[in-house]
């Protein structure tokens, strides 16, 4: 079985929390492109849903399911989305693919968060997968010597040679090195450096549910909250 094939497998699996009328929340990535897919054969049971990224908003688009911007809800029920990493506990690293302001913003409203990812993803400890922190332009700099402070080794991430630019307009520091024993505190303390606009540790608000593709079918891990 592929990789892509497991994506498929926990693509199809979310679709039974998806709910009746409702307009639900989309990640951003290739296992949530999968599930953009497969939600465009059930597009009439939902009344649209909130993209966390313009990729997002425009494959779910073009079957025809509606898209509403975040301003236009208040919550929603579920967001369905991957990981680059997902513990035992439900606490993650995301931002692989440079949604992470939108996928947090999108987190914050929803009240289940169901991770899809193939079983590649579930570690013990968060950091292998470096750690994506958005910046704003004009203090990457500053912000970059704040995290090897801390102990991490950041880098600008680049995209065709120039620097990566997310839809809200900054770059992108991705950190490798850190060890993150603790992954609540170390949100709190990235969050709270100037010129940091989100780090991809999702923590403090993790999956409330994981669906994990393995070979021998899909894992539902439930996480105590
Ligand atoms: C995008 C993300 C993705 O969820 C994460 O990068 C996983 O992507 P993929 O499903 O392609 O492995 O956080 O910002």
């Amino acid at each position: 079985m592929s990789q892509d094939d497991l994506k498929l497998s926990v693509a199809r699996a979310a679709l039974k929390y998806v709910p009746e009328g409702k307009i639900i929340g989309v990640g951003t990535g290739s296992t949530a492109n999968f599930f953009i897919d497969e939600l465009a054969h059930i597009k009439d049971r939902i009344t649209g849903a909130v993209a966390s990224s313009q990729a997002t908003g425009k494959r779910l688009a073009s079957p025809g399911i509606r898209v509403y911007e975040l301003n236009d809800v208040d919550d929603i029920p579920v967001y369905i989305d991957g990981a680059d990493e997902i513990t035992g506990s439900g606490a993650m690293i995301k931002g692989g693919g440079g949604a992470l302001t939108r996928e947090k913003i999108v987190a914050s409203i929803a009240e289940r968060f169901i991770c899809i990812a193939d079983e590649s993803k579930l570690v013990d400890q968060l950091g292998h997968f470096p750690l994506p922190v958005e910046v704003l332009a004009i203090a990457h700099r500053p912000v970059a010597k704040k995290l090897a402070d801390i102990g991490g080794v950041p880098r600008l991430r680049l995209k065709d040679g120039k620097p990566f630019v997310t839809d809200n307009g900054n770059l992108i520091l991705d950190v490798s090195g850190l060890r993150i024993a603790d992954p609540i505190t170390l949100e709190e303390k990235i969050n709270n450096v100037p010129g940091v606009v989100t780090v991809g540790l999702f923590a403090r608000r993790g999956a409330d549910i994981c669906l994990l593709g393995s070979p021998e079918g899909v894992r539902t891990l439930k996480f105590d909250k």
